[in-house]
């Protein structure tokens, strides 16, 4: 299983299926400018905010990909013109041709700006990829102690810039609940911000005895 990591919270899984999770690439400071994709089979999306469903509707056309989000998103953008939609919804769980996947909550907002209207976009969310590997990637959220359910995952990919969300230290109370194999941070540097101190909370994962990659945009972890 590789994880790419493609700046911000956008991240790029391969299993047998090519899985893309919050695709903000146009006016993305930190999208790689010399990535491409050369297919995607599903994308997820965590929440309404424009740096999470990004380039969703142009993206879901050109790869025909499945989109994978709450039941408002996926009634929104299917309003847009995106022909496949798989609505879900907190807690709930459903088996694709990748694995199990599992949409967890976040302590967020969801409203899509459109112009001058707000449009509902259901509760936020995070996902977890019961693949190979389990991978749990948290969206953008405040620390809660559900993450304590979320003990054991393999890989938990974590928000660390705070402001919005979990800032270093919050976020690694999170990896104290969790005990993941690997955490990898994300959300943070892309605007100041949402400045923080990785290396700060790479330092503190090895303190608890969890191992911390952290993944410039464009770079991989095999998994
Ligand atoms: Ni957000
Ligand atoms: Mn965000």
């Amino acid at each position: 299983m590789k994880i790419t990591f493609l700046g911000h919270a956008v991240f790029l899984i391969e299993t047998n299926k090519k899985i893309l999770i919050d695709p903000f690439i146009t006016g993305n400071p930190a999208f790689p400018k010399d990535f491409s994709f050369d297919k995607i089979d599903y994308i997820l999306v965590t929440h309404g905010h424009g740096d999470h469903i990004g380039d969703t509707v142009d993206l879901s056309k050109k790869y025909n990909a499945t989109v994978v989000s709450n039941f408002e998103i996926c009634n929104y953008l299917q309003k847009k013109g995106v022909n496949k939609v798989h609505p879900m919804h907190i807690g709930g769980s459903f088996n694709f041709e990748f694995g199990k996947l599992k949409m967890t909550p976040a302590l967020h907002g969801s409203g899509i700006i459109e112009g001058d209207n707000i449009i509902y976009g259901g509760n936020p969310g995070g996902f977890v990829i019961y693949s190979e590997k389990s991978v749990y990637h948290a969206g953008d959220t405040g620390l809660t102690k559900d993450m304590e359910l979320l003990r054991g995952v393999d890989v938990a990919i974590l928000p660390i810039g705070g402001n919005f969300v979990m800032d270093v230290e919050d976020a690694l109370k999170a990896v104290e609940m969790i005990k993941p194999k690997l955490v990898i941070p994300m959300h943070y540097n892309t605007w100041d911000i949402i400045n923080a101190d990785e290396e700060k909370f790479k330092n503190g994962s090895k303190q608890l005895g969890v191992k911390c990659i952290i993944l410039k945009p464009g770079e991989s972890v095999e998994v």
